[in-house]
């Protein structure tokens, strides 16, 4: 790491807090400093002391000091760290996070900071599998927060299950990962990928889909957040894990995804791979529909629905400087890619051959062609993986020319 980092500790009240001693160890040893915010139920757990004779630096507690607030008040403190971490996160910070509460230096602190922020969960397994607690962690990834663990093992409480704190070494992993990634040839640039594909609401329980796993799409913004980039990573439903270090927001239909999209912007460079449906269902039913007896089917109206790539690409402000698409096509793929090309306005794109034999939906391998206007070239058959590290390269020498 090129000039020291820091990160800003908060630790939760539960029996793991002892951990949160070796992780300060750890960050320090890996020349991360660390500053630690102790919360009233996590000082029954380790002393102020032991913490600030790790950190060697103060350990801050109380909203309501005024000393504290005259040496540094919590907006500042809250955005004087590259990184927070929140470790162990108890169930009550998590659900003070989602909720936006704002009673105590922690959860203030929180709410105040501009800065990323990452938690280390650890709770009862009870607890973690309360659907409070899931609603909370599904709350506080969209809200892109990112989130180590729990592991699953034996239990200071003596059950077993998901639930405790990730080792120490793996969250400190984490941060040093988060802060070697933003050190890339893309450091300092913004990116935004959509992925996944989408489901059109036919009813409450019925929707319509397409085949598409998520596996490109996530693979590009993993890459482009290895090479340094800060990536919004836009998923419609899929059964894959955010990458690391980038931020996801989880969406359902083309409509959330516009939306989402529109909200990501100004970002430097956008890639399109998710695989939206062209028709959204027009008289969408508020109650699930019933069987008719006599065999008479539903009356289903289709109204297309919006281009998410050919919005962006004709954004009048605040058009990323590289638009890349993907073409999804299952004849004269190269051909009907250069129109796609045209018609949407975008700068690139990406031709896949999508029929069933290619097994390229859902499937782990691609073959693409990348396609400018200034000509085509076609790739070899290779894992989605190695296609996502060739065009985040690409990426990367297209903003280092
Ligand atoms: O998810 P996987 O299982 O890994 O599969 C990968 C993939 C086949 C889905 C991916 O490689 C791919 O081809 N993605 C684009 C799928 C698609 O919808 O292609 P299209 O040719 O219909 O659309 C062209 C472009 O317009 C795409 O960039 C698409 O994201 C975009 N689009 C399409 C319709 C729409 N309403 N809004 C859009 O933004």
């Amino acid at each position: 790491m090129s000039q020291q980092k820091s990160v800003l500790l908060i630790i939760g009240g539960g029996i793991a807090a002892y951990k949160s001693l070796e992780l300060i160890r750890l960050l320090s040893k890996g020349g991360v400093k660390t500053r630690a915010i102790l919360t009233e139920a996590g000082s029954q757990f380790v002393t102020p002391l032991s913490v600030s004779a790790l950190t060697g630096e103060k350990v801050f507690g109380d909203l309501f000091s005024l000393t504290d607030e005259a040496e540094m008040g919590h907006i500042e403190l809250s955005r004087s760290a590259d990184l927070v971490v929140v470790a162990p996160a108890t169930a009550d910070l998590m659900a003070k996070m989602a909720n936006g509460h704002a009673n105590d230096l922690a959860s203030t602190t929180l709410m105040a900071t501009d800065t990323e922020v990452l938690i280390a969960p650890a709770m009862n397994v009870r607890m973690w599998d309360h659907p409070a607690t899931q609603r909370n962690l599904a709350t506080l990834k969209q809200d892109g927060v990112r989130v180590v663990g729990p592991d699953e093992g034996d239990m200071a409480c003596g059950e077993f299950g998901p639930g405790r704190l990730s080792e120490p070494a793996v969250i400190a992993d984490q941060i040093f990962s988060y802060f070697t990634q933003k050190a890339g040839p893309l450091a300092g640039k913004s990116f935004l990928v959509t992925a996944g594909p989408t489901h059109e609401p036919i009813d409450p329980v019925r929707y319509i889909a397409n085949r598409s796993s998520g596996k490109q799409g996530y693979a590009i913004a993993a890459e482009l957040s290895k090479l340094g980039a800060d990536v919004t990573l836009i998923s419609g439903p899929t059964r894959l894990d955010a990458p690391a270090g980038v931020t996801r927001v989880e969406v359902e239909s083309a409509t959330d995804m516009l939306l989402a999209t529109e909200r990501a912007l100004p970002v430097d460079g956008a890639v399109f791979a998710a695989a939206v449906a062209d028709w959204r269902v027009a008289n969408q039913a508020d109650q699930k529909i019933k069987k008719q007896s006599g065999g008479d089917l539903p009356d289903l109206a289709l109204a297309e629905n919006p281009d998410i790539l050919a919005t962006i690409s004709n954004h009048a402000e605040k058009r990323p400087s590289l638009v890349v698409g993907f073409a999804a096509e299952t004849q004269t793929v190269i051909e009907n890619a250069q129109k796609k090309l045209a018609k949407k306005a975008c700068d690139w794109i990406v031709a896949n051959d999508v029929s069933p034999e290619t097994g390229t939906f859902g499937g782990d391998q691609n073959r693409v062609h990348l396609i400018s206007k200034t000509g085509v070239e076609d790739w070899p058959l290779q894992s989605k993986a190695d296609v996502a590290k060739n065009l985040a390269q690409r990426i990367a020498d297209h903003f280092g020319e």
